[in-house]
């Protein structure tokens, strides 16, 4: 669950601590670039000071060497700055680069730990968006505007000291703008962030929007919806630009107030200081010494309350990168794990009084399931659509853990076996095989990426992908495509079977492994999965006669129960539901690729 962060100080309390483990690995570059932060402002403080020398040396000295000698200084200090800068620019950026690609992969790793439930109520478009463009605003807060607002409060402090020590009637004047500035800050503020985190919800749902369209494009195209699509599209970014332009104007308001009221500051001093020069209390220098510290002032406090802005939309950021970052996964690893019993000790994959239910107000999709798989055993799934078949499936490698009941593997309960090792034990071949936009080669050895190539090759043999493969341009190296697109589904399926040949899990799943298969490689396999089932406890959803009839034991599931179960003969001479699907021909019986 999303870990509820009320109220704006826990708020920005909560991102400051997640940031600031995050920040200290590299405390050494941060102090460098501190110091150089600190010592560049020192120099531009001091610059108000050398003018005033220089200009009481040319107004009321009317010295040039003095002048000279200024001038070369003023220069000296700005060349000393400008290395400070590159330091602290150069270092706190380069920081900021590394927290936060450490933050992506740190959120990603995450994020791929997170079971089927979570992608289900999430769009891949919107967590991308997480992981680009929050991270992004992050980057820019840690880079550049925290550097910012340091260099900033240092310079009002420092010119408010100053001014104080050189004269605090103007002093004065300058800091009774002071509380309005903080208040407006902290009143737009919120509004801004409000709004910023509104932009960036939208923009992450028109990112899903587009993204559903590029995967689904033949879809798009065959129902000729490219126009709907745009409009889709188009309604969402118009809805994010709407708001996007709220948070435009509230920024040009507050901003514009904040000029006003700092620089109309700057015009009091500016008048107070010109009566003060008139009554001769001080010299022209001081006066312009003044002004440039009244200028610094006036500059830090509009930077700041802009800053102060940029804050906010990043704690909006922030906040959804934390949360989901901590976002606790459903599937947990076992606090007290055991390791899987070896596989001489009695017990196969059971099934005991398991019930589930995708969510607490969703139906009941399995009821009361018992079942008690031996291992090496080869059990047929059959049962109309919808009957929870796929589902039962899920269960094995724990995509999701049983809402009642448990479910045991050689004795262990699933949940107390570690997620690796259960499923390094357990191998499926889904519905609907997706490959990775990757060569071939490299998407076979993804079932064991030590594998050597002799192995890999091995694979495809046996999963009759062999020769396809020869047959296409570059071979092996041949790329797929996105989700493999590339390849036709029966190709597809068999570069799925030939990856689950070099993972050889100890139990096999296989969900209409061969549904998408032209007669021939259907036959070819067939003859592969034989091999592949061999000594493997499989359990095989099968619409298939031939899978059904060679399978140890069949069970029919309706409704999420076992309605009948035993050998393909004993269930149609029981002539019960079985018997029906059969004679309805709704398993489909085996091509025979001599035909
Ligand atoms: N992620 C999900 N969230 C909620 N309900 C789901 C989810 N996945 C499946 N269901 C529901 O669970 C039920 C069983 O689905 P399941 O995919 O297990 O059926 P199946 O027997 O494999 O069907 P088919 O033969 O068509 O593949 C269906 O009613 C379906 O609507
Ligand atoms: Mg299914």
């Amino acid at each position: 669950m999303i870990t509820p962060q009320e109220g704006k100080s826990s708020f920005s309390l909560f991102a400051v601590r997640q940031l600031l483990p995050r920040l200290r690995p590299h405390r050494r570059a941060l102090s460098v670039a501190g110091v150089a932060l600190v010592i560049s402002a020192a120099l531009g403080l001091a610059f108000p000071l050398i003018v005033r020398h220089l200009m009481d040396a040319a107004f009321e000295d009317r010295d040039a060497s003095a002048l000279n000698s200024i001038a070369i200084l003023l220069l000296v200090v700005f060349a000393a700055q400008a290395v400070f800068n590159f330091l602290q620019v150069f270092l706190l950026s380069a920081t900021a680069e590394r927290v936060i690609a450490g933050l992506r992969t740190e959120l990603f790793a995450h994020l791929l730990t997170l079971s089927p439930g979570f992608y289900a109520e999430r769009s891949s478009g919107e967590l991308t968006s997480r992981l680009a463009s929050d991270c992004s605003t992050l980057q820019v807060v840690l880079s550049h505007q925290l550097a910012e607002f340091l260099r900033q409060i240092l310079y009002l402090v420092g010119a408010l000291t100053l001014l104080a020590i050189l004269h605090t009637d103007l002093m004065v004047t300058t800091i009774t703008v002071a509380p309005i500035v903080v208040l407006s800050a902290y009143a737009f503020g919120s509004i801004l962030r409000a709004k910023s985190t509104r932009v960036q919800d939208e923009l992450a749902e028109s990112n899903a929007t587009a993204e559903e369209a590029f995967t689904q494009i033949p879809i798009v195209q065959s129902f000729t919806r490219e126009g709907w699509e745009e409009k889709r599209y188009g309604n969402r970014i118009a809805r994010a630009l709407k708001t996007a332009v709220q948070r435009a104007l509230v920024r040009g308001l507050f901003f514009g107030m904040i000029t006003f009221v700092a620089f109309g500051g700057i015009v009091v001093v500016l008048w107070k200081g010109g009566l003060l020069v008139l009554e001769g209390q001080i010299t022209a220098g001081e006066l312009v010494s003044f002004l440039l510290y009244a200028v610094s002032v006036a500059a830090a406090i509009t930077a700041l309350a802009s800053l102060y802005s940029g804050y906010q939309e990043a704690m909006g950021a922030a906040k959804r990168v934390f949360d989901l970052l901590h976002l606790e996964p459903t599937i947990k690893e076992p606090r007290h794990s055991e390791a899987l019993p070896p596989a001489s000790d009695a017990g196969g994959l059971v099934f005991r009084d398991v019930w589930f239910r995708y969510g607490l107000d969703e139906p009941w999709v399995l009821r009361r399931l018992d079942l008690d798989i031996r291992p090496g055993e080869i059990v047929a799934l059959v049962g109309p659509s919808g009957a929870g078949k796929s589902t039962l499936a899920a269960l094995v490698p724990r995509f999701w853990d049983p809402t009642q009941g448990v479910i045991t593997l050689r004795g262990a309960d699933l949940r107390r076996i570690p997620l690796i090792e259960l499923r390094t034990a357990v191998g499926i071949v889904p519905q609907e095989p997706l490959l990775f936009a990757d060569t071939i080669y490299e998407n076979i050895a993804y079932g064991r990426p030590e594998a050597s190539s002799e192995e890999v090759m091995q694979a495809a043999r046996f999963a009759h992908a062999h020769e396809f493969i020869q047959g296409l341009a570059g071979g092996y190296e041949a790329m797929v495509g996105e989700r493999g697109i590339r390849l036709s589904g029966g190709q597809r399926q068999r570069i799925a079977i030939a990856r689950i040949f070099l993972k050889e899990p100890e139990i096999l799943i296989l969900d209409e492994a061969t549904s998408s298969l032209d007669t021939e490689s259907e036959a070819l396999v067939e003859e592969a999965l034989e091999t592949v089932m061999e000594g493997r406890t499989t359990l095989i959803i099968a619409h298939r006669l031939k899978t059904v009839q060679r399978a140890d034991r069949v069970l029919v599931i309706d409704d999420g129960r076992i309605l009948e179960q035993g050998t393909h003969s004993e269930l149609v001479a029981e002539g019960g539901m079985y018997a029906r699907l059969y004679r309805g021909q709704l398993l489909e019986p085996q091509a025979d690729p001599a035909d």
